[in-house]
């Protein structure tokens, strides 16, 4: 391939033969071979064949030292593969002999059996082999050196491309000579500077498919390679451009091939990153090359017509790379050689899973009801998104109860291989594949809906990509890192109103408006949708980009274009439908799972997850959890779950082993009660503590009496159960157990004595029971257990001086006293942390449940020495489950959260606020007729009418239901259900409250129009 002036040597093979057998004593046949400026010939002898080389005798000696340095070094290290030199009679790499009397080299080679490339079909294995081939030839090659190998002036040296340029002159189409000039400044602009920071190396430099040798049995396999012939000293990236660039000649699929060749090649020599940036240019600048010297040779030569034939596939694939983004090529080599497909995409997704976002709508999408728009058939009568009819299929789908302000919103997947990209535009020069994948997140909602920034940026662009199926009005925001790398988001198939609201170069804030989604006529002709997505690079684009990407290149493009859920961060399963729905479920769990197991509201909840104060649905909307007081310290708390899970792994059993995790917790549990409670027992549940408690104390006072509040509830054992009113009065229940009796529910809401100074006066009720007690038992002695605050009495706050009166009555009789702190333990009340403590009493006995294990099932009983001592009479205490190291490992890590996070006093801080909230809507709704609680443990009670406080039993329902519906769950509690509790998990925060107060206000207003 390179000038050279002279003519080849032109010997008869006879002569050939003949000084074959002289200098290297190997007679045999030679037939000619091609070379293009020496004499070749295959030479069989003794069975073996050979390549006899004779030089132009206008070839410079250096050159062939160079050659035979260079093969007698890669025989050294035994790359096999390759032509290894026969030494002449005398012992010597070459011989001389005279042509047309000049002197000119001989020399002889081994034969490298196979097939040329050239003569075999391309597919991609072979081409991989082919870089892996290369590869390990450059490795080979690492630390070779030689002084001939330094050829400034060589032609073909790819690191002086440069000196062509005035070549660029002589092609004759003026396209193509812009073509070439381009790629001249490009290369002077962005690739020369970078070269002096290039590893360089002694080259090949002509692995073309004559030279490339595969196996004849499997074409795929690289058999050797032949003619060092331009070899120079360069870049050591050039050899792999210049591999790349022969290998992509005529190839149908130009990203699979350069894929494979570069990954071949960095498999067995690894590239850096600035290396595998440069060689998609590198190896365009070796077709400049070679288009130039054919142009500038047919210019000196204009009679050989072979030399413009010659160069037409290396212009076809110039302009084919011409029509696509070279900065996606370099992505694909990028990605090709191990690295990220673009430097910091994976930095970047990272940084964007836990920055803080805006919403992208005004009205959280994520607590928007929905519907998943898999394109893939699973939803078989779901039109196009770019038919008409897709708009009335999406309206009816819209749930029929849900309030029109709450949005109801599809969701188009990232990922998704689409068939509906099948138009020209999805497909590019490259490659026959269409782009069908999608780069982006879909959100479908009614024209108009209004579109926020996610986060901080500046416009980029603003743009109206009119084609059809395309963007529409389309906005490009530029964002930066923490670390100031710039990034993208892109908002696409917007409303008309966007050039008003944004133009580049504008500062926008996080939350700020940005545009409206835009109808069918504005946006690329799709039903009313967003197209939102994240870009890490905008390659050479501006104003649009690749909203869909080739699947068979996902990896690069999902570099470039990260999920744009780190944005919305939608649950997964606001992207899949479900295969078994509520109404589903709920008819086979009533198949194996007892009627009277009940199921909350009308219309089931399947819920999947739950982080936070959050829950997540079957269909991947959010709920507001206020009501769940068992997953204390959050749902999925990480440092539960990790505790759980890590001890889990390591050990499981029950509690005839000791173990230190359970007197870590009982210390920890100790160390936070009053006075004398310092002994701990662990069992599974609050029933369980309940039951174990009541034996402890009826063991000490050697009888059951036992003293309840009207309305308690203590569990769901029959022991339990005939100490809790609420259960045993209520529907199937049964008459009052003698040893039971009933305190007045000290209410001072709606109870016969009123304000928070009643305590006193219900407290006097107590003597009624203990002269009942004494009537049937000849002594007042009884255990008094009750609820610090009480729960489903309606979140009632105890009135002052309630506990300490009647636990002052108790003990006057010989009595002992039992605090269930199963709801209102932990930090709920504020920084009290047990409820009792806000009574100023100090009780003989305390029961923990829920909190305590945030939702594995672990309670405790903590009581005095004194009467542990007379619980242990002799029957033993044991408990297969209670205390085990898993649970305890949780309790720890509970009580590890509640400290860490302050806990108790966030509850008081964020429950003061929700009170004042609830007071404040108190006013404006005359149905709120008391707002009462502590920290998280708050009621409100509606009521018909303020004076009459008759209980708005209906309303409470209407409104839990309303809340359903705008995404809070809310329930009710209260002798007539008509008490909204509110005590949610205590991670709930003020966000959390303000929602909480927005949805009640909403739901209220429902009532009152
Ligand atoms: C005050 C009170 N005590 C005891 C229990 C029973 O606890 P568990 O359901 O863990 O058995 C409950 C449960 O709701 C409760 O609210």
């Amino acid at each position: 391939m390179t000038e050279f002036a002279e003519r080849n040597p032109d010997l008869s093979m006879q002569a050939l033969a003949d000084l074959a057998a002289q200098h290297f004593g190997r007679g045999g046949e030679c037939r000619p071979l091609p070379s293009e400026r020496d004499q070749n010939a295959r030479l069989s002898s003794g069975g073996q064949d050979f390549v006899l080389k004779l030089a132009n005798p206008a070839e410079a000696p250096g050159q062939i030292d160079l050659q035979n340095a260079t093969l007698q070094h890669l025989a050294r290290l035994d790359l096999p593969r390759l032509p290894r030199i026969v030494p002449t009679l005398a012992g010597r790499d070459r011989a001389v002999v005279e042509v047309g009397g000049r002197p000119a080299i001989l020399r002889l080679v081994t034969w490298v059996e196979g097939v040329p490339l050239a003569r075999t079909e391309r597919t991609l294995p072979q081409l991989e082999n082919l870089g892996r081939f290369m590869g390990e030839l450059t490795r080979a090659l690492q630390g070779f050196g030689h002084p001939q190998a330094f050829r400034p002036d060589f032609a073909w040296s790819l690191d002086h491309v440069l000196q062509l340029g005035t070549h660029a002159d002589d092609i004759v189409d003026a396209g193509r000579r812009a073509l070439v000039k381009r790629l001249f400044s490009r290369y002077e602009a962005q690739v020369l500077p970078r070269l002096p920071g290039l590893r360089a190396s002694v080259l090949h430099q002509d692995a073309n498919d004559w030279n490339v040798i595969t196996d004849a049995a499997d074409p795929a396999r690289i058999a050797g390679l032949i003619d060092f012939g331009d070899m120079c000293h360069g870049r050591t990236v050039n050899e792999l451009a210049i591999t790349l660039a022969y290998a992509l000649l005529d190839m149908p699929d130009l990203y699979a091939a350069t894929r494979a060749v570069v990954t071949g090649f960095a498999r067995s020599f690894s590239l850096t990153e600035a290396e595998a940036e440069l060689v998609f240019d590198l190896m365009r600048m070796r077709l400049v090359a070679s288009v130039c010297i054919s142009s500038h040779q047919s210019k000196l030569h204009p009679e050989n017509d072979y030399l413009l034939i010659s160069q037409a596939p290396a212009f076809a694939l110039l302009e084919r790379l011409d029509q696509i983004d070279p900065a996606f090529m370099v992505a694909l080599c990028r990605k090709a050689a191990g690295f990220e497909a673009v430097p910091g995409a994976l930095a970047l997704a990272e940084e964007l899973a836990d920055r803080p976002m805006r919403p992208v709508l005004a009205s959280d999408p994520r607590r928007a009801a929905r519907i998943a728009l898999p394109t893939d058939g699973s939803r078989a009568d779901m039109p196009a998104f770019s038919d008409r009819a897709f708009d009335a299929w999406i309206a009816e789908k819209r749930p029929s109860g849900l309030p029109a302000d709450v949005p109801f919103l599809g969701f188009g997947l990232y990922g998704e291989k689409r068939s509906v990209y099948t138009a020209a535009q999805f497909a590019d020069a490259a490659s026959a594949e269409r782009r069908t994948r999608h780069l982006g997140i879909d959100i479908f909602a009614p024209a108009g809906t209004a579109v926020h920034a996610p986060l901080d940026g500046v416009v980029e662009s603003v743009t109206y990509n009119a084609d059809p199926l395309d963007y529409g009005h389309t906005l490009v925001l530029r964002h930066a890192t923490r670390a100031g790398r710039p990034f993208f988001t892109l908002y696409g198939h917007l409303g008309g109103s966007l050039p008003g609201l944004c133009q580049p170069g504008q500062t926008i804030r996080a939350g700020d408006l940005i545009a409206h989604f835009g109808d069918w006529h504005e946006n690329g002709g799709w039903a009313p949708h967003l197209h939102l997505q994240v870009i890490s690079s905008l390659l050479t684009q501006s104003g649009n980009f690749f909203g869909v990407g080739h699947d068979s290149l996902w990896d690069v493009w999902a570099d470039i274009s990260p999920d744009a859920n780190l944005l919305l961060r939608l649950e997964p399963e606001s992207f899949r439908i479900d295969p078994e729905p509520p109404e589903q479920l709920l008819a086979r769990r009533r198949q194996v799972i007892g009627p009277s197991l009940s199921v909350s509201y009308r219309e089931k909840l399947k819920i999947v997850r739950g982080r936070g104060a959050w829950l997540c649905d079957h269909t991947g909307r959010r709920y507001l959890d206020t009501v769940n007081n068992i997953t204390h310290v959050g749902h999925c708390h990480p440092h539960v779950v990790q505790a759980l899970a890590r001890q889990a792994a390591e050990l499981n059993t029950n509690t005839r082993y000791l173990h230190d995790a359970m007197p870590r917790l009982a210390e920890r549990l100790a160390a936070s009660m009053p006075g004398d409670l310092r002994v701990v027992y662990f069992v599974n549940s609050g029933t369980e503590a309940n039951e174990l408690a009541l034996r402890i104390a009826r063991t000490a006072l050697g009888k059951t009496d036992t003293v309840v509040l009207d309305w308690g509830y203590h569990g769901n054992s029959g022991g339990t159960v005939a100490i809790s009113p609420y259960k045993f009065k209520r529907k199937g229940g049964f008459p009052q157990p003698d040893f039971v009796q009933i305190a007045s529910f000290p209410d001072p809401y709606r109870g016969p004595h009123r304000g928070p100074d009643s305590g006193p006066a219900y407290a006097a009720d107590i003597d009624r029971c203990l002269d009942a007690v004494t009537a049937r038992t000849g002594s007042g002695a009884a255990t008094f257990i009750a609820e610090s605050l009480s729960g489903v009495g309606g979140q009632v706050v105890l009135p002052k001086g309630y506990l300490a009166g009647v636990y002052a009555r108790i003990r006057a009789r010989g009595g002992l006293c039992i605090a269930d702190e199963v709801q209102c333990g932990f930090g709920r009340v504020g920084p009290a942390f047990w409820g009792f403590a806000t009574q100023g009493v100090t009780p003989d006995i305390v029961v923990l449940g829920k909190p305590i294990g945030n939702g594995h099932p672990l309670a405790a009983v903590v009581t005095t020495p004194e009467l542990a001592a007379r619980f242990a009479n002799g029957m033993e205490y044991f408990n297969s489950f209670g205390g085990n190291p898993v649970s305890m490992a949780v309790g720890n890590a509970v009580l590890d959260v509640i400290e860490t996070e302050a806990l108790a006093a966030r509850a008081a801080a964020t429950g003061d606020g929700l009170m004042q909230g609830f007071r404040d809507l108190a006013g404006r709704h005359a149905l709120i007729g008391d707002v009462r609680g502590m920290g998280l443990f708050l009621g409100v009670e509606l009521v018909t009418d303020r004076d009459s406080r008759l209980p708005a039993t209906g309303a409470a329902e209407h409104v839990v239901d309303q809340l359903r519906l705008r995404g809070v769950l809310a329930s009710t509690d209260g002798p007539d259900d008509n008490v909204l509790k509110i005590k949610p998990p205590l991670v709930f925060g003020p966000e959390e409250a303000a929602i909480l107060l927005a949805e009640t206000d909403a739901a209220l207003f429902t009532l009152s129009n």
